[in-house]
């Protein structure tokens, strides 16, 4: 899961390239590198270990000279350690004029590289990558056409990769390969680009096409070419990028996390638009294909994801089957591919993904398509696989995220797993209409309710400066409340390194109770007071049970809700709302607490440690 990026045209290609890895570093950022082929004809290089800004400083040092010609790539290290000789790109050939990039893993590298010590070959890095770079640069050796040699190498790599590749003697086409791992073409008037996904070149073109398995682009700076492994020329499919450039800047914030919190209730607002009436009633276009007679012939939803979109489809399952009453199943796709699940016509698989790259989530996906299952997508990303792998698809309009921690997406995929349940709901009629539209109003609220709670923080964010020095804290949820306390123990987790766990109150009495001690700090999502058959009392008495034995309560309430004040020692409030969209709201604190846990540790909310934002192996 590294971030690739190419391109061919009259501009500074060193800046295009370091630009386009900004966009990307959030796919990996153990290393980076880039190599060009100068005007003068020279093959040149540049990589280091760690972030961009020592790829920088080491091009500073020692420029670059003029080129129209690149590649580049930010590492998430897999094979070989990150240090400066396993950093991308990695030269092929006894002369070293050829250089390759490569996102995946090459799962018959060690064959592969045992034939080429046989055959005398140096290699300079431990990673699986430089075996390819080695093999083409052989081929080319032999018959003098790059491309030949490229095709007839890629096809005998096994795994999942994206590679790209330019030589010194083939000085004005980049070419790449795509198997398993994503690749995307930028189109632009006189120069083209490459990238594993739109952000790498959305400030220079919105016209991209993506690349399909098994291809391989042909790139010049007037012309772009795609064929399959086989040599078989394909047709390209363009598409406009919908994302505006600026969005995946920083704009001025502390950080991109602080931003995408920031953006939430844009998110939520993009997502719902045009497919939420103002009376309430929804349509989901993307999915008309559905008819009411397949919608009727669902008999089982399983919602499959990682990470927090797991938690999002958590969400969506209580709402799915309170306004469908279709049974919703949550898998996380990494157990769900490997233990034989039951997979009939009847059921439909919703994926959900921000990348739409995770390989777990394309596994899972790819084999309930195989037992004859219809999977419909929720994802971020134009252009992504699973979108292309999906028989329809609901995009979440988020806009780029950036921070490897996810926030923006997230309430995006939960607005739109409500969207899903009102429709489900519209086509089983399990459902009054008239409540369901009723409740269509209530979610069109949420946008300006978020807005709302950004506007109350500065106490959760003081809370969160405050408990800088936890060993652990706690999150206890109920409802749409319980995938909110995860999120959040999975926020303060990868943001903060602390131990943070989230449980479902319920739960608390058979066993997480044990952990309370004095001074604990737990973080409880109260559901709305309000509702007849709320869990308020409830949750109520669990907050009474961990205060007793020396808890400190942090709990985050609806407003007007007085009675939780006499129990917790801080209250956060957020609008109030339906209870089962309130996890839009409530998981808003949570995010800010973390944030401000980890910067106030000094930690890089950003990047945190070892952690990619889009896991592209399995
Ligand atoms: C969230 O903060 C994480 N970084 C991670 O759990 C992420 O949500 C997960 O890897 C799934 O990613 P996806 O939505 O791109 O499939």
């Amino acid at each position: 899961m590294c971030g690739i990026v190419g391109y061919v045209g009259p501009k500074s290609t060193q800046e295009i390239l370091l630009g386009g890895l900004r966009r990307l570093e959030y796919r990996g950022y153990d290393s980076a590198g880039i190599s060009v082929i100068t005007n003068g004809g020279a093959l040149e290089t540049r990589k280091k270990a760690g972030k961009l800004d020592n790829l920088i400083a080491e091009i500073t040092n020692h420029p670059l000279a003029p080129a129209n010609i690149g590649i580049g790539h930010t590492r998430w290290a897999t094979h070989g350690a990150p240090t400066d000789g396993n950093a991308h790109p990695h030269l092929g050939g006894p002369t070293s004029k050829l250089s390759l990039i490569h996102n995946g893993i090459i799962e018959n590298f060690a064959e592969l590289k045992a034939e080429l010590v046989a055959a005398g070959t140096k290699f300079a890095s431990e990673t699986d990558s430089e075996v390819a770079a080695h093999l083409i640069a052989a081929e080319f050796e032999k018959t003098g056409d790059l491309v030949a040699a490229f095709g007839a190498v890629v096809k005998r790599l096994h795994g999942a990769f994206t590679i790209l590749v330019i030589h010194q003697d083939a000085p004005d086409v980049v070419l790449a390969a795509r198997c398993n791992a994503p690749l995307v073409v930028g189109l632009g008037d006189g120069e083209n680009f490459l990238g594993s996904d739109v952000a790498a070149f959305v400030e220079h073109t919105k016209r991209a096409i993506s690349v399909g398995q098994n291809q391989i682009v042909i790139l010049h700076s007037n012309n772009v070419e795609l064929r399959t492994f086989d040599g078989e020329p394909v047709v390209p499919e363009e598409f406009t990028v919908s994302w505006d450039a600026s969005a995946a800047s920083k704009g001025g914030w502390s950080s991109f996390m602080a931003k995408e919190i920031a953006d939430q209730p844009q998110a939520v607002a993009d997502t719902l638009m045009g497919r939420l009436a103002s009376d309430g009633s929804v349509r989901l276009a993307e999915i008309d294909g559905l008819t009411e007679a397949d919608i009727k012939a669902i008999d089982r939803i399983v919602m499959v994801a990682c990470g927090t979109a797991s938690y999002a489809c958590d969400v969506a399952k209580y709402a799915i089957e309170k306004f469908s009453r279709i049974p919703v199943q949550v898998e996380l796709a990494h157990e769900f591919r490997y233990r034989d699940p039951i997979i009939t016509p009847n059921t439909l698989i919703v994926a959900v993904s921000q990348s739409g790259e995770t390989m777990d989530t394309l596994m899972a996906t790819r084999f309930a398509k195989e037992q004859g299952a219809k999977v419909l997508a929720i994802c971020n990303t134009q252009g992504a696989t699973l979108a292309r792998e999906s028989d329809a698809v609901i995009y979440t309009h988020a806009g780029p995220e950036v921070a490897v921690a996810s926030t923006k997406a997230l309430v995006a995929q939960m607005t739109a797993g409500y969207l899903l349940a009102l429709f489900l709901g519209a086509g089983r009629g399990a459902v009054p209409a008239a409540e369901l539209r009723s409740l269509g109003k209530e979610l069109l609220k949420m946008p300006a309710r978020v807005n709302k709670v950004l506007g109350r923080l500065d106490s959760i964010r003081a809370l969160g400066k405050e408990l800088s020095t936890a060993k652990s804290v706690l999150f206890l949820g109920r409802n749409v409340g319980f995938p909110v306390a995860m999120e959040g123990a999975l926020k303060l987790k990868e943001l903060a390194y602390i131990h943070a766990e989230g449980f479902a109150a319920g739960e608390l009495k058979h066993g997480p109770i044990a952990l309370i001690e004095e001074g604990q700090p737990v973080i409880v999502i109260v559901p709305s007071p309000r509702d007849a058959d709320s869990l308020h009392p409830k949750v109520i008495s669990n907050i009474q049970e961990i205060r007793a034995r020396g808890a400190r309560v942090i709990a985050i309430a609806e407003e007007g809700d007085a009675e939780v004040e006499n129990y917790a020692e801080h209250v956060t409030y957020v609008p109030k709302s339906a209870n089962i969209f309130s996890s839009i709201l409530t998981v808003i604190p949570l995010q800010l607490f973390a944030l401000e846990l980890a910067t106030a540790k000094g930690l890089d909310v950003d990047q945190p440690r070892n952690l990619a934002k889009s896991v592209t192996v399995e």
